[in-house]
């Protein structure tokens, strides 16, 4: 590509910019409109930003433009109000970027099969940025990712346009830490992290986030940022597998992992408690991990706690499905031509979202094991396991299963209800803690 001489100085660009944050007129673009992107765009919005979102979903697009909300964190009336305004608009056209300021990145990030980062979202998007990149612009990518990543993926292909960074354009990567069903921190209260590719980006990169949310934090390079994010989630993955190893101990040794983890929870420094449970589930702490641990292997560095917890985490479905086994095994009963019942299929309490749950493992096992399997969770009308879609029935399905399964433990589930209907109930969340029943049984 030819290099076009930039059209103002470099002073300019970053003036201008800043000028345009600072009185909110500058146009703020949000590629992938999904759990992080949508609450963004709705922040910026709110702030007084004309915010422009662009997803590949048409249907995403459409509801937007409806005024409808498809995020359970972000009210539809709040959506509608911000169309309402020409505040918050959407569209599948990457063109739009002609007319922007800045533009935050929050597609995908997913694993292949062989546990290697997918980078193809991020790749696609940037690839429609740069035919419409234009000097003056800010650009944030927010997506989990390795180390490197902004440096080494999105900067050249920002670059092939000629301009350059830091004087022409800007390039940040800020982790994103939303973390969907929690009602005390959402988008504006979560600190944000950012770094630049160089001083001026960062700074750029803080005015922006600054005007929106309300406590912004610089980190000297992207590289610490992208690592940031990963220390956090890796934490998260390795705790909750020691939590899970332990509560496999404790079951062998008949001791009560629960009881355990609430009274060393007394302690008041040095101690932080992680829970067990049926396995680990959602877009992130199951899978941005692995995006480290292949990083590493190509410096060399085996990340050895890393897969050491996801073995342990992915052995909870199958601890659960023995958990039924035996529990149903005590009463004269084989899986075999049983009807298991899960209260609950979403990967983490009171959210809709089924990506990676676990429990998708444990009625697949459930199944091959020639079990009949229903489901109910009032966030989840269906399911896809092996192919086929399993649709929810509701609660009262419980009263005539063998056994219930307490994978996810919403907040709107009475439970002395379920155990009242229930005639036997593993418990993997501790959701029936202080209540008493032979039919119970706990992870
Ligand atoms: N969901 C979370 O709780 C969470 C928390 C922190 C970080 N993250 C990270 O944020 C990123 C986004 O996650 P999410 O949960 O919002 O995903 P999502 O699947 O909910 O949303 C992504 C959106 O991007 C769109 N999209 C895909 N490719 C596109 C492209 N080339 N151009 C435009 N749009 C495109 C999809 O249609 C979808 O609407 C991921 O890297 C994830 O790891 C997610």
């Amino acid at each position: 590509m030819s290099c076009p001489a930039p059209a103002f100085s470099p002073t300019t660009h970053i003036e201008k910019l800043e000028d345009k944050i600072t009185t909110r007129t500058a146009r703020v673009g949000i590629v992938g409109l999904g759990y992080v992107g949508l609450p963004l765009g709705v922040e910026f919005a709110s702030a007084g930003f004309p915010v422009t979102g662009i997803d590949l979903a048409e249907s995403k697009v459409a509801r937007i433009n409806a005024g409808n909300s498809y995020v359970q964190d972000v009210a539809t009336p709040d959506v509608a109000k911000l169309v309402k305004t020409g505040r918050l608009q959407a569209t599948t056209d990457f063109s739009v970027i002609r007319e922007l300021d800045t533009i935050n990145i929050c597609v995908p990030t997913p694993l292949r099969k062989t546990k290697d980062p997918d980078m193809s979202y991020i790749v696609s998007a940037c690839q429609e940025i740069a035919k419409y990149f234009h000097p003056g612009m800010l650009v944030i990518l927010e997506s989990t990712t390795y180390p490197g990543t902004t440096e080494e993926v999105v900067l050249p292909m920002l670059e092939a346009s000629g301009l350059q960074v830091g004087r022409d354009f800007f390039l940040c990567f800020s982790p994103e830490r939303v973390d969907p069903g929690n009602p005390n921190f959402q988008t504006r209260n979560i600190p944000k992290v950012v770094g630049g590719i160089t001083a001026e980006c960062t700074n750029l990169g803080m005015l922006f986030y600054g005007q929106a949310l309300e406590n912004v934090i610089p980190v000297s390079s992207t590289r610490v940022a992208e690592m940031v994010k990963l220390l956090e989630n890796t934490f998260r993955m390795i705790n909750i597998g020691l939590a899970n190893e332990m509560a496999m101990m404790a079951d062998r040794m008949g001791i009560d992992i629960w009881e355990v983890i609430r009274a060393a929870s007394t302690k008041p420094f040095g101690f932080m408690p992680f829970y067990p449970g049926p396995g680990l589930g959602g877009h992130c702490i199951p899978i941005d991990p692995f995006y480290l641990s292949w990083k590493s292997r190509q410096a060399g560095i085996e990340a050895r706690f890393i897969e050491l917890a996801g073995y342990i985490n992915g052995q909870m479905p199958h601890f659960v499905f023995e958990k039924v086994r035996s529990a149903l095994n005590d009463r004269s009963k084989p899986v075999k031509g049983s009807h298991i019942h899960l209260l609950g299929v979403a990967y983490k309490r009171d959210i809709d979202d089924v990506r990676e749950s676990p429990a998708l493992d444990i009625v697949h096992l459930l199944r091959r094991h020639g079990a009949k399997v229903t489901y109910s969770d009032p966030y989840v009308p269906s399911i896809v396991v092996d192919g086929a879609v399993l649709p929810a029935t509701g609660e009262q399905t419980v009263s005539a299963a063998d056994c219930t399964v307490i994978v996810t433990d919403h907040s709107t589930v009475d439970y002395e209800a379920i155990v009242q209907a229930a005639r036997l109930i593993v418990d993997t969340r501790n959701a029936l803690r202080g209540i008493a029943s032979d039919k119970i049984v706990r992870l």
